[in-house]
């Protein structure tokens, strides 16, 4: 297969839903029609239990999970389908983001009787920043569960997006039919009193067959033909252009545990859904049909094992083949590095790859060459865009337990930010080291990982922070000398050396905007 067939035939893709609505029993469904897996069960949940905080054992078992979990690939038709993992919990939401800046496309799962809920508002509103294209899939058709119409409204409402059903369940919960799919026109009944597993399939090319009454009933036939003209009159037909530059969102209703709808998501989801995109570096808009290999790295995965100090680096191949042994540019370090054992995935294996074409997630041991947002090529300067880091929510001073062991601690904190675990701010005034996390859980998992993988002991100390700006100014402004000298104590430099305000009150974020009207505030480090 040539070059530009292998790109075509690429879909890399993230589900991003609410922890619980079905991401973890979607994806499994999705690996047994691809014949990855052979039964259910297979794909274990990468769910963090409410339990992690206090116990640690359960965040390495995590921590295994995900690394097996991190990319599902798997063989659909002629497709080949890379599915990232992007954990559910809010504590670990940073990971997500930078895992959706790797995706060409996203599959939201919305459960039908909770609706949208607040994990799925934020990780939605990223893929909408980004124009990322969006199928939405509402999970647990075979339970009561919110009116069609209400969630296709609240979908539009909460998450700002506009909507073209593809599919319509007819009736719920108990009263549960089967599944009207607009987009293969026809129809799919499904039987069994608990519906735990597929009744017989029934195929129907027209409304007016008369088979259909017989099967749904008077009653059902005529709501379900008004409610296809509802949705005739008032949603917009799809249009796959739209969809692609994230204007219309095309929504399926299903079952993941039932396999309702699952196989027409995924075959609707093989023909609409995006090959490798081109991707905006700060010189230029790389395309993935040039020759040439570019990627970035998105995730880092530290080793399970304490004895082996290697990680793996996780790299989306933007263009051009990625090759085994071949030397590239690693760009921030100005040095070429060749990889003897780049790892590609497969459901649950991981294999040695010489080959991996634009799509792809290439798994590289690393040795603590790279960063998250690290750029290789074949020998251009690029610098691929997208990979901010946002303001953390929670802040603490982290101080050394152990003075024989500082060399360790500071190894430790260095390599642990590289990941991605949590961010790192020094203050100006003093050079304390601030740690800033997204959830609290962050803090736990840092002194356990230092302490079984660094051997260092670290304490924290708390401090009153609010919010983390990035600051934006001219050097010579006046107004930015006086912000640094009238508030000295609360600036600090992250890893990259950027200016950081730590606000200690919404107030006094507030005030310092209105004040210094020519500095400008940023809530994430790229702007
Ligand atoms: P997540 O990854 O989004 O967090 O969700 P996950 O797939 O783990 O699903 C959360 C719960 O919802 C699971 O039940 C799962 O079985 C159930 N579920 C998923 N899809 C459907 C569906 O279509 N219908 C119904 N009725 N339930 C569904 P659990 O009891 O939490 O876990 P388990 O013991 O079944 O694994």
């Amino acid at each position: 297969m040539g070059f530009l067939e292998e790109i075509k035939r690429r879909r890399t893709f993230g589900i991003i839903s609410h922890p619980d609505a079905g991401k973890t029993t979607l994806t499994e469904k999705l690996l047994l029609f691809g014949g990855a897996i052979q039964e259910a069960g297979a794909v274990k949940s990468n769910k963090i239990k409410k339990t992690a905080t206090s116990d640690f054992m359960e965040i390495e078992r995590q921590r295994g999970i995900s690394v097996a979990t991190s990319v599902l690939a798997f063989h659909y038709q002629d497709k080949k389908i890379n599915i990232l993992d992007t954990p559910g919990h809010k504590d670990f939401a940073e990971d997500t983001f930078r895992t959706l800046t790797a995706v060409d496309s996203v599959i939201v799962v919305i459960d039908v009787a909770k609706g949208v809920e607040e994990q799925t508002e934020k990780l939605v509103e990223v893929c909408r920043m980004r124009n990322i294209p969006m199928m939405v899939f509402i999970n647990k058709l075979d339970r009561e569960g919110k009116d069609a119409f209400d969630l296709l409204d609240e979908v539009e409402q909460k998450l700002g997006l506009k909507v073209t059903p593809l599919s319509l369940p007819i009736g719920m919960g108990y009263t549960f039919k089967g599944i009207y799919n607009i987009w293969e026109n026809n129809i799919q009944l499904f039987e069994g009193e608990k519906k735990q597993t597929i009744g017989k399939k029934i195929h129907f090319q027209s409304l007016e067959d008369s088979k259909l009454e017989a099967a749904i009933g008077a009653p059902s036939l005529q709501n379900l033909k008004e409610e296809l003209e509802l949705i005739q009159g008032v949603y917009p037909k799809f249009n796959r252009e739209s969809y692609l530059k994230g204007a219309l969102q095309p929504v399926l209703f299903g079952s993941a545990l039932n396999n309702f709808g699952v196989e027409e998501l995924l075959n609707c989801f093989v023909e609409i859904a995006p090959e490798p995109l081109p991707k905006d570096a700060e010189e230029r808009l790389i395309e993935p049909k040039e020759a040439d290999f570019s990627g970035f790295v998105f995730k880092i995965h530290a080793n399970m094992d304490p004895n082996h100090r290697d990680r793996l680096a996780f790299v989306k191949v933007v263009s051009g083949t990625f090759k085994r042994n071949n030397p590239y540019l690693h760009v921030r370090l100005n040095k070429k590095i060749k990889f003897a054992a780049p790892n590609t995935f497969f459901a649950e294996r991981k294999e040695i790859v010489d080959t991996s074409y634009p799509g792809d997630i290439v798994g590289l041991h690393d040795t603590g060459n790279f960063k998250i947002g690290d750029t290789l090529t074949a020998g251009e300067v690029l610098h691929f865009k997208g990979i901010p880091s946002f303001s953390p929510e929670h802040f603490r001073y982290i101080n050394n337990n152990d003075p024989l062991k500082s060399k360790q601690l500071a190894k430790g904190i260095d390599q642990l930010m590289d990941e991605g675990v949590a961010q790192l701010f020094i203050l100006n005034l003093n050079g304390r080291k601030v740690i800033g996390t997204v959830g609290a859980l962050q803090f736990e998992v840092i002194q356990y990982r230092l302490l079984h993988e660094y051997g260092a002991q670290c304490g924290y100390e708390n401090l009153n922070v609010f919010k983390a700006c990035w600051i934006e100014a001219e050097e010579k402004n006046e107004d930015f000398k006086e912000f640094k000298r009238i508030k000295q104590k609360f600036l600090a430099h992250d890893k990259s050396g950027k200016l950081v305000f730590l606000a200690d009150s919404a107030f006094s974020l507030q005030m310092a905007q209105e004040q210094y009207p020519d500095l400008k505030f940023h809530f994430t480090s790229e702007f």
